[in-house]
């Protein structure tokens, strides 16, 4: 590819937010455009997004899973961990500190843990909801009543990975799981109101670049409001041992280019990218990301919500991680939002 072609796809990011599956395949693919890009996603994130930045506060409450994804050390074949489960009035007192933090939203993160039934789970949201915060769920794939349940107890926003859009992929890495399953999850919440965040893991065995450049073309279908990227870290004590750890710079031109062409979208700066590189929350944020989700989750519980190894700030505190993360966004010229973080729909100018 011509750097003159890889200029002019660029400049199309820029002006028009639209790129076709062979564009973004060779942007994704060029080694030496990653500062080039992440400059036009930084200057398209400021536009859109401004420089505030969002802070999730997130609460790990349980890390039994049903699942068995052959990446995660949540999986339910996985002997070597610790199992846990708060209860519910432990999770409504993470987040009361999470908002005396500061922490506008908390993320409300496990595995597949059907002792959290909807029920369960609809009071612990009720409770929260009183204190005037946003409410995130990250819990997995539910039926399409559990989800209206869910979202008339007052849940805001919910997370769910797709992982990868290559259907033989994302089979292949949990033979129990089905693909179509997990999309009309999101197209679900989707039609239940929910804003509604997904993302993919970058580096997974047998992933190409053009499948990657789907799963960017996926996003924009759903019109996601929320995108997370992350490495694949591989875990010990998981079938992917062996596997390579994701690539940190195609990690960041995923994000990068996820910025151009979802401009409005609001896109973490994840813990995973910190584990490979030192400071690299840092770093994303200054390639199209707006939003950090410090962890709220207290003790050993931190350790033991391991999905993968060496994850940053096992052995800090909740009032550490926020000061912490204070510093940094405060480094880089920008700050901390005081708003909840709603996506903010803009009339698309070029
Ligand atoms: N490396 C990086 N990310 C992982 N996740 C699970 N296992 C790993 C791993 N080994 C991610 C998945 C999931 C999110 C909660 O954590 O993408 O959606
Ligand atoms: Fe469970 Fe999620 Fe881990 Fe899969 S990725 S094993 S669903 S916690
Ligand atoms: Fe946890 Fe820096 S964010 S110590």
């Amino acid at each position: 590819m011509s750097d003159k072609m890889i200029l002019q796809y660029l400049k199309k990011a820029q002006m028009t937010h639209e790129l076709n599956q062979n564009e973004l395949t060779a942007l994704l693919s060029d080694t030496t455009i990653d500062d080039t890009l992440a400059a036009a996603a930084d200057q398209v994130r400021l536009k859109y997004v401004g420089n505030s930045i969002h802070l999730r506060g997130l609460i790990e409450f349980s890390n039994i899973c049903r699942q068995n994804c052959m990446y995660c050390g949540l999986r339910r074949d996985n002997l070597h961990i610790e199992r846990y489960r708060l209860t519910p009035s432990e999770i409504v007192k993470l987040a009361e500190k999470a908002r005396r933090y500061g922490y506008k939203t908390v993320v409300l993160q496990s595995g597949e843990d059907m002792y959290f039934s909807a029920n369960i789970l609809a009071e612990i949201i009720k409770q929260i909801k009183e204190m005037d915060m946003a409410v995130t769920l990250s819990i997995g794939e539910r039926s399409y009543e559990e989800y209206d349940l869910l979202k008339k107890a007052g849940a805001d926003r919910y997370l769910l990975r797709i992982e990868t859009t290559s259907k033989k992929l994302y089979e292949a890495l949990d033979p129990a799981m089905s693909f179509n399953n997990r999309k009309s999850c999101l197209f679900n919440l989707r039609k239940l109101g929910y804003e509604v965040g997904t993302g993919c893991l970058v580096g997974l065995p047998g992933q190409t670049i053009e499948s990657l450049a789907q799963d960017i073309l996926f996003f924009k279908q759903l019109d996601a409001d929320m995108i997370g990227i992350g490495p694949l870290i591989p875990n010990q004590n998981t079938p992917l041992a062996k596997a390579a750890k994701g690539d940190f710079t195609l990690t960041r031109r995923m994000v990068s280019l996820i910025r151009l062409l979802l401009p409005e979208a609001n896109i973490p700066a994840t813990t995973a990218m910190e584990t490979l590189k030192a400071d690299a929350r840092i770093i994303i944020l200054q390639s199209g990301a707006n939003v950090v989700m410090p962890n709220v989750t207290e003790g050993d519980y931190r350790r033991k919500y391991a999905l993968y190894p060496g994850k940053i700030c096992v052995a800090d505190t909740p009032a550490q991680c926020r000061s912490c993360i204070g510093g940094k966004i405060k480094s880089i010229g920008r700050y901390v939002a005081a708003d909840k973080g709603f996506r903010q729909h803009q009339p698309r100018l070029t």
